[in-house]
């Protein structure tokens, strides 16, 4: 499978090493290069195959080099690959009807980027426009992207890198179970972390708001999943205030979640605004936002992402979209995720190091503690983990404040015999640590 003889795998982590920004990280103590991939698995320069159980950070949704999404984005490159939003393309409008029909409600009109960090500065933009207020709504551990308001509305600190302050971003407690905010339990605590949005609207806003941005399951927080009754009492609480609702599917989005398109239907609410990215075209970048016609009419000015509806871009989130269509991969997620689940909470039984185990569909988080009593947060379990599971031909990701939960997230293509491949070595990582 190597697809370079010429390439070692030292040179190519020579050239990251020396020409890239040492702020780009790479998981691992020595790093691990990739040069080609096919389905669920990846492979280095030496050939060695692995399982790919991040899938680019939830962004190769239908599997690596998937023949289906290339044929299609390789004949639009033959044919027009870039003109520019200025003239109208058959592979934009026919993306943007197709995404009118899948989003929930009446969120029909689009707007096309290359990144989850612009659709999330879009969303801001319409909803602040849409308004007449400046006032955002996060939540603590949420992640929005790489530009100053992304990182102003970012609530992990070891990403707010910029030193550019945005003010009127205020972050409210996040809907994360396995360490309350309020020190509570869930059901008895008739969600007050998002009856909290009433306070902290009263408290640290000037009492109307532009909206609140929430991912339905926070992403790069440790898949932490929010009670099932959440946003329907937020949501409600920012309405009030004069907010809309902007849900954040740039990693929930395109049946991750499983059963559904989007991770906020799961919980019985409509958002005014939606962004996502990521696995929307398997790994071809795009950034999306859609809203209601309403919402996106607001805004007057002019606007242009010069990349953004690029023809390529559009052509292969319209594959990727008809892949799962025809593959019906939205009920496959729900079954792998499920079987995944039970498997990772038999684990639990055994392994005292695995304090919770959480998710939704091929989202599953497992949060490594001390000792389940302290619930002291356990980062170098999961490095010393992430070593075996290297070694044994198993790639994860990981995730939360701390940086103790596992975050496990393979194609969404996925078969049972891989899920248990990957689970035989995960189980005996654990033994080995
Ligand atoms: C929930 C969420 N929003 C926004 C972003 C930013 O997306 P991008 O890195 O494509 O700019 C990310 C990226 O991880 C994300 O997880």
């Amino acid at each position: 499978m190597t697809e370079n003889a010429k390439t070692t795998n030292a040179e190519i982590t020579k050239k990251y090493k020396d020409f890239l920004i040492p702020g780009v990280i790479t998981y691992y103590g020595e790093p691990l290069p990739l040069v080609s991939g096919k389905g669920c698995c990846v492979y280095d320069a030496e050939g060695r195959e692995y399982l790919d159980f991040f899938g680019g950070i939830l962004t190769v949704s239908v599997g690596h080099c998937n023949e289906f999404v290339t044929a299609r984005f390789t004949d639009q490159a033959r044919k027009l690959q870039h003109v520019s939003t200025l003239y109208p393309t058959l592979p934009i409008g026919e993306l943007a009807e197709k995404l009118a029909g899948l989003a929930p409600g009446n969120l029909k009109k689009s707007f096309f980027t290359s990144s989850g960090t612009e659709a999330d500065e879009t969303a801001v933009m319409l909803a602040q426009h849409y308004t007449g207020q400046v006032e955002i709504i996060a939540l603590r551990h949420c992640y929005s992207g790489r530009s100053a308001l992304a990182m102003n509305m970012t609530a992990h600190s070891p990403w707010r890198t910029s030193k550019i302050l945005v003010p009127g971003i205020h972050h409210a407690p996040a809907p994360y179970c396995y360490r309350c905010p309020f020190h509570l339990t869930y059901p008895a605590c008739d969600l007050a972390c998002a009856r909290d949005l009433e306070e902290l609207i009263k408290t640290e806003t000037c009492g109307k708001i532009a909206a609140f941005i929430a991912e339905p399951i926070l992403g790069v927080g440790g898949f932490i999943v929010p009670p099932k009754e959440y946003f329907q009492v937020a949501v409600e609480i920012v309405r009030k205030a004069g907010g809309v609702f902007i849900a954040d599917e740039v990693q929930t989005g395109w049946g991750r979640t499983g059963d559904h398109w989007f991770g906020i239907e799961h919980f019985g609410v409509v958002p005014d605004i939606m962004t996502s990215a990521k696995g929307m075209a398997n790994g071809v970048p795009i950034g999306w936002t859609i809203a209601t016609p309403e919402i996106a009419d607001s805004l007057k000015g002019l606007t242009i992402s010069t990349f953004g509806g690029n023809p390529v871009s559009c052509a292969a989130a319209q594959a990727t979209i008809e892949f799962i269509e025809k593959e019906n991969l939205l009920a496959h997620v729900r079954k792998m995720g499920d079987y995944f689940r039970g498997l990772l909470t038999e684990l639990q039984q055994s392994q005292p190091k695995i304090g919770d185990v959480r998710g939704m569909g091929l989202m599953l988080g497992v949060e490594l503690v001390t000792d389940r009593k302290s619930k002291t947060p356990d980062p170098q379990s999961v490095i010393k983990l992430f070593e075996e599971t290297r070694k044994q031909g198993l790639l994860i990701g990981k995730g939360g404040l701390y940086g103790n939960v596992l975050r496990i997230s393979p194609p969404m293509t996925v078969t049972k015999e891989q899920v248990d491949a990957a689970f035989k070595i995960l189980k005996s990582a654990f033994e080995r640590i």
